[in-house]
């Protein structure tokens, strides 16, 4: 659990194209979060500047303010912006002044070796390859939870709004959604496939949407907590179990006939990422989003010591203009809501609330609307 620390400070009562600074929620220290005034960010080459309107918090980021994920300390987090454009930077064309734009979590540049081979989450920013280099908001630049956002290589990473959207309905496509829809899309789940999704956090619940997305004919839900069990149903489970009291690889093995044919790990343990190979049938696939920490080993009799034909593959949450037009397409048309994740809402000035109510998992919490 962190401790947070809130430090109030005075708004500066400027118009705001006059304004210098802005409010945003600052890393201080491992459990130290304060929303302070700092300087607002102006737009160099190839930038936007955007006006957030809407943000949210995201597991990540509890994982950065209780320090288990180094960031340094200053630094502006939050990587899931809605906002409207207030400045672009030389060379961005085709965009206006006022435009709403949805930005992805992952801001690739769409240029370098990583970009144009299709790998955009590992882009090396006009380079090679940089691992996870894609994810720069909240992690190596300033990021969303501030009045003011900067967006690099603007050009591949401003998408439009489709004026009926409203900010709540597209928020979650940033990070969330695009990372549970890709587990879908990397596991290859196809028409009729049964997948199974072990655990049903924001991450695990948009995977389950993945898969009905993708045509799945039956798909399990697991996790140990009754609302979110409860909303994966909503989020197209067809059969929901409790791991606390249930033998989960054998019901899974029992309901599919022998093993899902694919597996998403959305929590990022050994438990769950070997109930995972567990619960497949020889020559499915392991679709694995958790982040992991330490060692993750592989038990040889999960594999058929090494002959069972499964696939393991790994997922950085996808992002650029057409990922999020994509997604935005799917709720647009009716296809994709996932507003009923959306259970709170607070200002920024109160983030450090949020933060506190989010990590606690506490009044059913799923995601935070967090409007500066
Ligand atoms: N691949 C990516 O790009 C990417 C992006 C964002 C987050 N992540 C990672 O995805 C993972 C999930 O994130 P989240 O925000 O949904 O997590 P979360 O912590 O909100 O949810 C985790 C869920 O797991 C459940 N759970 C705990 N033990 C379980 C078990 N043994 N079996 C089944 N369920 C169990 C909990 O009840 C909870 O609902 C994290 O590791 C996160 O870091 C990955
Ligand atoms: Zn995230
Ligand atoms: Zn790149």
């Amino acid at each position: 659990m962190c401790t947070l620390a809130i430090e109030q400070q005075p708004t500066a009562a400027i118009p705001p194209a006059e304004q210098t600074t802005m409010r945003a929620a600052v890393f201080v220290a491992p459990g130290r979060l304060e929303v302070r005034d700092v300087p607002r960010p102006v737009a160099g080459p190839g930038d936007a500047i955007i006006r957030v309107t809407l943000t949210t918090i995201c597991g990540t980021d509890v994982h950065i303010l209780k320090g288990e994920y180094p960031v340094r300390p200053g630094l502006v987090i939050g990587h899931e912006p809605v906002g409207v454009v207030v400045e672009l930077g030389e060379g961005v064309t085709g965009y206006s002044i006022g435009d709403r734009v949805l930005v992805g979590a992952i801001t690739p540049c769409g240029q370098c070796i990583a970009c144009l081979s299709g790998h955009l989450s590992q882009c090396g920013h006009g380079e090679g390859y940089e691992a996870l280099g894609g994810w720069r908001f909240g992690n190596t630049i300033d990021g969303s939870q501030a009045e003011y956002l900067r967006v690099p290589n603007a050009q591949a990473n401003l998408a439009r709004i489709p004026d009926e959207l409203h900010d709540e309905q597209v928020v979650l496509l940033a990070d969330i959604a695009s990372t549970g829809i890709s587990g879908a899309e990397s596991g290859r789940v196809r028409p009729g496939d049964s997948v199974v999704v072990f655990a049903q956090g924001p991450i695990g619940l948009c995977a389950t949407a993945g898969a009905r997305l993708m045509g799945a004919a039956f798909v399990i839900g697991i996790d140990g907590d009754e609302t979110r069990l409860a909303m994966a149903r909503r989020m197209g489970a067809d059969v929901v179990l409790d791991y606390r009291t249930t033998d989960v690889v054998a019901e899974v093995r029992r309901l599919t006939g022998g093993g899902a044919d694919v597996a998403i790990e959305a929590l990022g343990t050994q438990e769950t990422f070997e109930s995972c190979l567990r619960s497949l049938r020889p020559g499915g696939v392991l679709s694995s989003l958790g982040v992991y920490s330490g060692k993750l080993t592989m038990p040889y009799d999960a594999i058929g010591a090494g002959l069972s034909d499964v696939e393991i593959v790994t997922t950085l949450c996808p992002g650029g203009k057409e990922r999020m037009r994509r997604l935005m397409a799917l709720v647009q048309h009716g296809r994709l809501d996932l507003t009923p994740l959306l259970t709170h809402r607070f200002p920024l000035e109160r983030i450090a609330d949020a933060y506190e109510l989010f990590a606690s998992r506490r009044d059913g919490v799923l995601k935070i609307a967090v409007t500066p």
